[in-house]
C-alpha cells in the first residue's frame, strides 16, 4: 500500500483528498491544528492516522513524518497543502500581522513539510517519493487585494521549480496543482465579500475535481511528473484580456 501525508486534512481540499486517497487504498497521514477534526475523519481506519500539528513549526512537521514512518515504514508522496487567506487590501490597507502569517503558513510551512518530506524520501529504500504542492492561480497572476497571499503562492512555484531540480539525483519528484475556486470555506468567505460589495459571485467547481487531480498527479509512475496542473471552475475570468 502506498503512504501519503496531508497537511490541512481538517478542511476543504485538503480533506476531501484525504477521503479519496483513504477510498483508493491509500495509507493517509492526516496533518493540521484541529487534531478533533483528525479524529473524526480518521473514524479509527487503520489506514488512517491522525497527526494533529501546525506546519509553522519544523518539530512538530519533524515528529508527524516519523510517526507515519513509524507505522508504514515508508513515505511516498506528500499533498503540501495547508494555507490561509487573509483579509484582502491594497498594501498600505492590511495588517502587517497578515503579512507574517501568510509567509508563516503559505511559504514557511511548505517548506518545513517539504524539507521534511524530502529527507524522508531521501534516505529511504527504496530511495525517492513525490511532493505536490498546492499552488494556486493566484501563484502565477493576483486577484484584486491579495498581496501576502499572491507573493505567497509565487513563492511556492519557486519551491516547486527548485524541489523538482533538486530532487532529480533522489528520485524524488516535484509538482504543483493550482486550483481556481473549489468549494470550500476559504472561497465561500471571499464570495460573501464579493456579495456584501455588490459584485457578482464568481463561479465554483467541486472540491472533489480538486482532490481528483491530486490523485492523477500522485498515481503517476516514478518516470513521470506533472510539473504544474491548472484545475478551475470553467467560467472563471482567469484567462484572457479586456
Ligand atoms: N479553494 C480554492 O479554490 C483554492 C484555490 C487555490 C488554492 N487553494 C489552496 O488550497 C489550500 C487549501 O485551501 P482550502 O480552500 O481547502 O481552505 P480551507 O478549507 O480553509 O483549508 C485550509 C486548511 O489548512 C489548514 N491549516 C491552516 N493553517 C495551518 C497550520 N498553521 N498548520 C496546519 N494546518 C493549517 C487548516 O486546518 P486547521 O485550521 O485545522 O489547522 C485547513 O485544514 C490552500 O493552500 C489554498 O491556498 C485553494
Amino acid at each position: 500500500m502506498k503512504t501519503i501525508l496531508i497537511t490541512g486534512a481538517s478542511s476543504g481540499i485538503g480533506r476531501a483528498t484525504a477521503e479519496l486517497f483513504l477510498e483508493q487504498g491509500w495509507c493517509v497521514g492526516l496533518v493540521a491544528r484541529r487534531g478533533e477534526m483528525l479524529e473524526d475523519m480518521a473514524g479509527g481506519l487503520e489506514t488512517a492516522s491522525p497527526l494533529p500539528a501546525d506546519v509553522t513549526d519544523l518539530a512538530q512537521m519533524e515528529a508527524a513524518v516519523a510517526a507515519m514512518v513509524a507505522t508504514w515504514g515508508r513515505l511516498d508522496a506528500v499533498f503540501n497543502n495547508a494555507g490561509i487567506f487573509t483579509p484582502q487590501g491594497t498594501i498600505d490597507e492590511i495588517d502587517p500581522e497578515d503579512w507574517h502569517r501568510s509567509l508563516a503558513v503559505n511559504l514557511t510551512g511548505m517548506f518545513n513539510t517539504a524539507r521534511v518530506a524530502f529527507a524522508q524520501m531521501r534516505a529511504q529504500e527504496p530511495q525517492g517519493g513525490r511532493i505536490i504542492n498546492n499552488g494556486s492561480l493566484s501563484a502565477h497572476n493576483p486577484r484584486e487585494g491579495s498581496i501576502c497571499y499572491t507573493t505567497t503562492k509565487h513563492g511556492v512555484t519557486g519551491l516547486t521549480k527548485t524541489l523538482a531540480l533538486d530532487g532529480r539525483p533522489f528520485g524524488i519528484a516535484a509538482g504543483q496543482i493550482d486550483i481556481g475556486n473549489a468549494r470550500t470555506e476559504l472561497v465561500d468567505k471571499l464570495n460573501a465579500r464579493m456579495e456584501a460589495e455588490g459584485k457578482p459571485l464568481m463561479p465554483m467547481m467541486d472540491v472533489a475535481d480538486a482532490a481528483r487531480s491530486v490523485l492523477h498527479m500522485a498515481n503517476m509512475p516514478a518516470s513521470a511528473n506533472v510539473l504544474f496542473q491548472t484545475v478551475m471552475a470553467t467560467n472563471m475570468p482567469y484567462v484572457g484580456r479586456g
